[in-house]
Order: C-alpha cells, then structure tokens, then sequence
C-alpha cells in the first residue's frame, strides 16, 4: 500500500525546502514510486518504512543526497533548442572581444548541467570558435548541478546511441567521440578537459563561482515558485559581468522578476543582457 498524502508531504516539503524542487498534489505519485527506489537503495521493505526511518533519524547523509538526486529530472540533450547555439556560436563568442575589450579571459557558466550534453556542446561551438581564431583570449566554462549522479556522469563523459543521436550532427559524433566496445560513445579529452564541473545548489550563495561573460541556466526555473525564482535571479544578476548574457530554457522568463536584465533577440532565440 501507498504513502499517505501527508507522509508524502513530508518528503515533498523536505525536497522544495532543500532545492526549490516543487511536487505538487498532481504528482505525488510520481514522488512515491521514486521512494521506492529509495526503500530498495536503503534496504527497507517499503516506502512506510523510508518515512518512519525519515522520522526518526532524519533524512541526512547518504539518504538526503539520495532522495535529493532522485527528486530531480534530468532530462537534457545535445545542442537542445539548436538556435540559442546559433547565437552562442554566431554572436556571442564573436562578440567578447568587442564587449569585453579589457577581459584577459572569458567565462562561461552551465548553471544545470545534468548529465554534461549542455556544458560539453558549448564546448564544442568554442573549441571551434579558438582553432578559427587562434590567439583569442581564453574561453573557461564551468558547469554545476546539485545531483552527485548527475556529476558522476558529466564527467565520466560517456552517452549511449540513443543520447548522441538526440542533437549532435554525425560530423561532430566522429570528430569528438570514440566508440567503447559496448557501443556508448565516449568524448575526447580535448572537449572534455575544457569543462570544469562543481556542485552547486542554485538556492545557495554563488559567491564563490566568481563572474561571468555568460550564463545558461536552462530548464531548471520551471521547478521552482516564483519568491524562490526571484531570488535566483537576484543571485544570478550579480554573477553576470555588465552587458554579459543570461540564457534561460524555452518556457523560461526573467520579466517580473529580475531588474537589471535586458530581453533581446540573438539570431530568434530569446537571451538577456547585463544592463551596463
Ligand atoms: C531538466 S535538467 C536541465 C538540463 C540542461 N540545462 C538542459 O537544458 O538540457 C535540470 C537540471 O537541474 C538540476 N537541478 C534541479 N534543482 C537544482 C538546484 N536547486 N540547484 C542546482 N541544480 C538543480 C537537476 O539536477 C537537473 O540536472
């Protein structure tokens, strides 16, 4: 038998408190089966025991981060919406120099990495962007996300058939991946050694990252309420450099509720600037 509403409540609120992730009444259910992974994980029988565990001891450790990770969706693809890596390729990396005339060096910030296809086709578009123009200023790119599994596989670098077939074009499957004897896909050392990956709580300070010619911060907003939203982007403001660029997912908006960025169209995809 199932979880009570109100015990899956309790797990709901501990994950909107711990990520902002919100789980609505609507998807309860989808909460409870990923419970059940988490009885099977810690050895228990059922979900009732996950809470009474959760009651009694807490969720901390090993559980949290497991229960944190799980909450999580991970989906992602390769150079997903293609016409925001239009405009990073066309005009943004063009661009830095124009923009930035005193930068020694740029930086780049994946804010939800997921499994590493975001982070490593930026990679990929400014790999190309330095052989073309060759003494160009350095280009960093960090990327960050919550989930250790997700980590984990950011930088194991490795995607199955059907990932690689989801975005990349076969010139650039064969230029920068090899194929493992098992069939997966790993990527080249010259791609995956340009991104740096870190855990990062989007509800914690990012004081530490330092600043930012631009940021994607893509398809994770739509999980949280709007104060938590506002706050991130408050956050976010003051990561990005003066006319630096922020790009959020498809379904994503800043109006409302960020005051220093700029809407604007890059080549039809929807980005926003750094006021100066
Ligand atoms: C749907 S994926 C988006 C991946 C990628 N940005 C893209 O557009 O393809 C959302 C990612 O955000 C991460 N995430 C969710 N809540 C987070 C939080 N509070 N802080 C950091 N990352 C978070 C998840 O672990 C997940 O990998």
């Amino acid at each position: 038998m199932g979880l009570t509403e109100a015990k899956l409540k309790y797990f709901a609120d501990f994950i909107q408190k711990e990520i902002g992730i919100i789980y609505g009444l609507q998807v309860y259910f989808q909460l409870e089966q990923r419970l059940e992974k988490i009885a099977t994980y810690l050895g228990l029988a059922s979900t009732d025991e996950v809470y009474a565990k959760a009651v009694k001891e807490g969720i901390a450790g090993d559980f949290k981060q497991f229960l944190l990770d799980i909450a999580t969706n991970n989906e992602t693809s390769f150079f997903r919406d293609p016409k925001v890596f239009d405009a990073i390729q066309n005009h943004i990396l063009p661009n830095l120099k124009k923009d930035f005339p005193n930068a020694f060096s740029y930086r780049i910030w994946c804010a939800a990495a997921s499994f590493g296809q975001e982070p490593y086709s930026i990679a990929m578009l400014v790999h190309e962007f330095m052989k073309a123009n060759p003494g160009h200023p350095r280009i960093e790119i960090l990327a960050t996300d919550i989930a250790d599994h997700a980590l984990k596989r950011c930088r194991e670098a490795r995607y199955s058939q059907l990932e690689v077939q989801r975005g990349l074009s076969a010139i650039r499957l064969v230029q920068y991946f090899t194929k493992d004897e098992d069939g997966s896909w790993s990527l080249k050392p010259e791609i995956r050694n340009m991104v740096d990956f870190r855990k990062q709580n989007l509800l914690d300070t990012f004081q530490a990252l330092g600043s930012f010619h631009l940021v994607s911060c893509r398809y994770v907003l739509i999980y949280q309420d709007t104060d938590k939203k506002k706050e991130i982007f408050q956050r976010l403001e003051r990561t990005i450099f003066p006319k630096g660029h922020l790009i959020l997912g498809g379904s994503e908006s800043a109006m409302g509720l960020a005051t220093d960025l700029d809407q604007i169209s890059l080549t039809g995809a929807i980005f926003y600037q750094k006021k100066s």
